[in-house]
Protein backbone atom coordinates (compact mmCIF):
# COMPACT_ATOMS: atom_id res chain seq x y z
CA UNK A 1 0.00 0.00 0.00
CA UNK A 2 1.14 3.69 -0.71
CA UNK A 3 2.17 6.38 1.57
CA UNK A 4 -0.89 8.16 2.44
CA UNK A 5 0.48 11.76 2.71
CA UNK A 6 -1.72 14.58 3.39
CA UNK A 7 -0.63 18.07 2.29
CA UNK A 8 -1.81 21.10 4.65
CA UNK A 9 -0.86 24.99 3.59
CA UNK A 10 -0.57 28.06 5.69
CA UNK A 11 -1.45 30.49 3.15
CA UNK A 12 -4.75 31.27 1.87
CA UNK A 13 -4.12 33.55 -0.58
CA UNK A 14 -4.66 32.41 -4.49
CA UNK A 15 -1.22 33.22 -6.07
CA UNK A 16 0.57 31.71 -2.46
CA UNK A 17 4.09 30.45 -3.39
CA UNK A 18 3.76 27.99 -0.51
CA UNK A 19 0.29 26.58 -1.52
CA UNK A 20 2.34 26.32 -5.22
CA UNK A 21 4.88 24.61 -3.47
CA UNK A 22 2.32 22.19 -2.36
CA UNK A 23 0.67 21.42 -5.28
CA UNK A 24 4.41 21.08 -7.12
CA UNK A 25 5.09 18.02 -4.40
CA UNK A 26 3.20 14.77 -5.93
CA UNK A 27 5.09 14.77 -8.87
CA UNK A 28 8.49 15.06 -6.88
CA UNK A 29 7.01 12.26 -4.64
CA UNK A 30 8.60 8.54 -4.30
CA UNK A 31 6.72 6.50 -5.93
CA UNK A 32 5.20 4.70 -3.08
CA UNK A 33 3.74 7.99 -1.97
CA UNK A 34 0.31 9.68 -2.35
CA UNK A 35 0.18 13.47 -1.38
CA UNK A 36 -3.12 14.90 -1.29
CA UNK A 37 -4.64 18.38 0.17
CA UNK A 38 -6.01 17.93 3.06
CA UNK A 39 -9.40 20.19 4.18
CA UNK A 40 -8.79 23.80 3.80
CA UNK A 41 -8.05 25.59 6.86
CA UNK A 42 -9.30 28.92 6.03
CA UNK A 43 -13.27 28.44 7.31
CA UNK A 44 -12.36 27.00 10.32
CA UNK A 45 -13.64 30.03 12.97
CA UNK A 46 -11.16 31.79 15.64
CA UNK A 47 -10.21 29.27 18.59
CA UNK A 48 -13.15 29.54 21.26
CA UNK A 49 -13.78 26.91 24.21
CA UNK A 50 -17.13 28.52 24.76
CA UNK A 51 -17.97 27.44 21.20
CA UNK A 52 -15.96 24.08 21.49
CA UNK A 53 -17.93 23.22 25.01
CA UNK A 54 -21.09 24.60 23.68
CA UNK A 55 -21.80 23.44 20.22
CA UNK A 56 -18.77 21.25 20.03
CA UNK A 57 -16.08 21.13 17.44
CA UNK A 58 -16.61 22.57 13.81
CA UNK A 59 -17.08 20.50 11.19
CA UNK A 60 -14.26 21.50 9.69
CA UNK A 61 -11.94 20.88 12.54
CA UNK A 62 -13.64 17.19 12.75
CA UNK A 63 -13.09 16.63 9.22
CA UNK A 64 -9.15 18.08 9.64
CA UNK A 65 -8.59 15.90 12.77
CA UNK A 66 -10.11 12.55 10.62
CA UNK A 67 -7.86 13.36 7.82
CA UNK A 68 -4.53 13.98 9.45
CA UNK A 69 -5.97 10.71 12.21
CA UNK A 70 -6.24 8.39 9.03
CA UNK A 71 -3.08 9.72 6.88
CA UNK A 72 0.50 7.79 7.68
CA UNK A 73 2.49 11.46 7.35
CA UNK A 74 1.72 15.53 7.52
CA UNK A 75 3.76 17.51 5.07
CA UNK A 76 3.25 21.41 6.10
CA UNK A 77 3.98 23.87 3.70
CA UNK A 78 3.73 27.21 5.09
CA UNK A 79 4.96 31.00 4.93
CA UNK A 80 6.66 32.74 7.25
CA UNK A 81 4.55 35.83 9.36
CA UNK A 82 6.57 37.87 11.29
CA UNK A 83 9.45 35.52 12.31
CA UNK A 84 6.63 32.62 12.87
CA UNK A 85 3.82 30.43 12.07
CA UNK A 86 1.06 32.02 10.56
CA UNK A 87 -2.41 32.90 12.93
CA UNK A 88 -4.41 30.46 10.32
CA UNK A 89 -2.34 27.89 10.72
CA UNK A 90 -1.83 27.88 14.46
CA UNK A 91 -5.42 28.56 15.38
CA UNK A 92 -6.01 24.94 12.77
CA UNK A 93 -3.21 23.83 15.10
CA UNK A 94 -5.06 24.68 18.46
CA UNK A 95 -8.36 23.29 17.76
CA UNK A 96 -6.93 19.92 16.70
CA UNK A 97 -5.32 19.71 19.34
CA UNK A 98 -8.46 19.88 21.86
CA UNK A 99 -9.90 16.88 19.51
CA UNK A 100 -10.23 13.68 22.12
CA UNK A 101 -6.96 11.42 21.41
CA UNK A 102 -5.64 14.53 19.40
CA UNK A 103 -4.38 12.66 16.01
CA UNK A 104 -0.74 14.53 15.68
CA UNK A 105 0.50 12.03 18.81
CA UNK A 106 3.52 9.79 17.39
CA UNK A 107 2.39 10.97 13.75
CA UNK A 108 5.17 12.52 11.19
CA UNK A 109 5.54 15.22 10.05
CA UNK A 110 7.41 17.21 7.74
CA UNK A 111 8.11 21.12 7.00
CA UNK A 112 8.46 22.93 4.03
CA UNK A 113 8.43 26.70 3.32
CA UNK A 114 9.18 28.92 0.65
CA UNK A 115 9.43 32.93 1.45
CA UNK A 116 10.92 35.97 -0.90
CA UNK A 117 13.98 36.64 1.51
CA UNK A 118 17.12 34.38 2.04
CA UNK A 119 16.22 32.36 4.59
CA UNK A 120 13.31 30.91 3.27
CA UNK A 121 10.76 30.87 6.36
CA UNK A 122 13.34 29.04 8.69
CA UNK A 123 11.97 31.20 12.02
CA UNK A 124 8.33 29.95 11.11
CA UNK A 125 9.75 26.24 10.55
CA UNK A 126 11.86 26.14 14.46
CA UNK A 127 8.54 27.70 15.93
CA UNK A 128 6.19 25.28 14.22
CA UNK A 129 8.39 22.25 15.78
CA UNK A 130 8.12 24.04 18.90
CA UNK A 131 4.21 23.89 19.17
CA UNK A 132 4.84 20.14 17.86
CA UNK A 133 6.50 19.08 21.28
CA UNK A 134 3.44 19.83 22.85
CA UNK A 135 1.41 17.75 20.49
CA UNK A 136 3.66 14.38 20.44
CA UNK A 137 4.10 14.81 16.86
CA UNK A 138 7.46 12.55 15.26
CA UNK A 139 8.72 15.48 13.13
CA UNK A 140 11.01 14.79 10.65
CA UNK A 141 14.33 16.82 11.15
CA UNK A 142 16.68 16.41 8.01
CA UNK A 143 17.49 17.15 4.89
CA UNK A 144 15.23 20.41 5.70
CA UNK A 145 13.90 22.41 3.22
CA UNK A 146 13.55 26.42 3.33
CA UNK A 147 12.61 27.74 -0.60
CA UNK A 148 14.31 31.80 -0.18
CA UNK A 149 14.02 33.89 -3.12
CA UNK A 150 10.13 32.46 -3.63
CA UNK A 151 9.16 34.79 -6.30
CA UNK A 152 12.58 33.84 -8.52
CA UNK A 153 10.90 29.65 -8.53
CA UNK A 154 7.89 29.61 -9.70
CA UNK A 155 6.35 30.25 -13.28
CA UNK A 156 4.62 33.89 -13.05
CA UNK A 157 1.17 32.99 -14.93
CA UNK A 158 1.13 28.97 -14.16
CA UNK A 159 3.24 29.21 -10.66
CA UNK A 160 4.22 25.85 -11.54
CA UNK A 161 8.27 24.77 -9.65
CA UNK A 162 10.42 25.97 -12.51
CA UNK A 163 13.63 25.88 -10.40
CA UNK A 164 15.27 22.39 -10.74
CA UNK A 165 17.38 22.93 -7.40
CA UNK A 166 14.28 23.45 -5.18
CA UNK A 167 12.46 20.46 -7.42
CA UNK A 168 15.97 18.33 -6.92
CA UNK A 169 15.92 18.91 -2.97
CA UNK A 170 12.22 18.92 -1.87
CA UNK A 171 12.26 15.72 -4.12
CA UNK A 172 15.19 14.09 -1.58
CA UNK A 173 13.21 15.29 1.38
CA UNK A 174 10.29 13.35 0.40
CA UNK A 175 12.35 10.54 -0.35
CA UNK A 176 13.71 10.95 3.15
CA UNK A 177 10.29 11.65 5.08
CA UNK A 178 9.24 8.29 3.27
CA UNK A 179 11.94 5.98 4.84
CA UNK A 180 11.30 7.70 7.93
CA UNK A 181 7.81 6.78 8.62
CA UNK A 182 8.79 3.38 7.88
CA UNK A 183 11.73 3.53 10.67
CA UNK A 184 9.07 5.51 13.64
CA UNK A 185 6.21 3.19 12.19
CA UNK A 186 8.56 -0.22 12.81
C1 LIG B 1 5.25 38.31 5.64
N1 LIG B 1 6.41 37.93 4.97
C2 LIG B 1 7.51 37.50 5.70
N2 LIG B 1 8.58 36.88 5.09
C3 LIG B 1 9.63 36.42 5.81
O1 LIG B 1 10.56 35.85 5.26
N3 LIG B 1 9.64 36.58 7.18
C4 LIG B 1 8.63 37.18 7.86
O2 LIG B 1 8.67 37.28 9.06
C5 LIG B 1 7.51 37.66 7.10
N4 LIG B 1 6.45 38.26 7.73
C6 LIG B 1 5.30 38.50 7.04
C7 LIG B 1 4.14 38.86 7.73
C8 LIG B 1 2.95 39.01 7.06
C9 LIG B 1 1.71 39.36 7.84
C10 LIG B 1 2.90 38.83 5.66
C11 LIG B 1 1.59 38.97 4.92
C12 LIG B 1 4.03 38.50 4.97
C13 LIG B 1 6.43 37.84 3.50
C14 LIG B 1 5.96 36.48 3.02
O3 LIG B 1 7.03 35.57 3.05
C15 LIG B 1 5.42 36.60 1.59
O4 LIG B 1 4.32 37.46 1.59
C16 LIG B 1 5.04 35.24 1.01
O5 LIG B 1 4.75 35.41 -0.35
C17 LIG B 1 3.81 34.67 1.72
O6 LIG B 1 3.63 33.34 1.34
P1 LIG B 1 2.57 32.92 0.22
O7 LIG B 1 1.26 33.56 0.51
O8 LIG B 1 3.14 33.38 -1.10
O9 LIG B 1 2.52 31.42 0.29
Amino acid sequence: DKLNIIGLCGSLRKGSFNHALLRALPDLAPQRMTITEGPAIGAIPPYNADVQNGDGFPPEVTALAEAIRTADGIIIVSPEYNYSVPGVLKNALDWVSRVDNQPFAAKPVCLQSVSMGQLGGARMQYHLRQIMVFLGADVFTTPEVFVGAGHQKFDKDTLALTDEGTREFAGKQLAAFADYIDRVSA
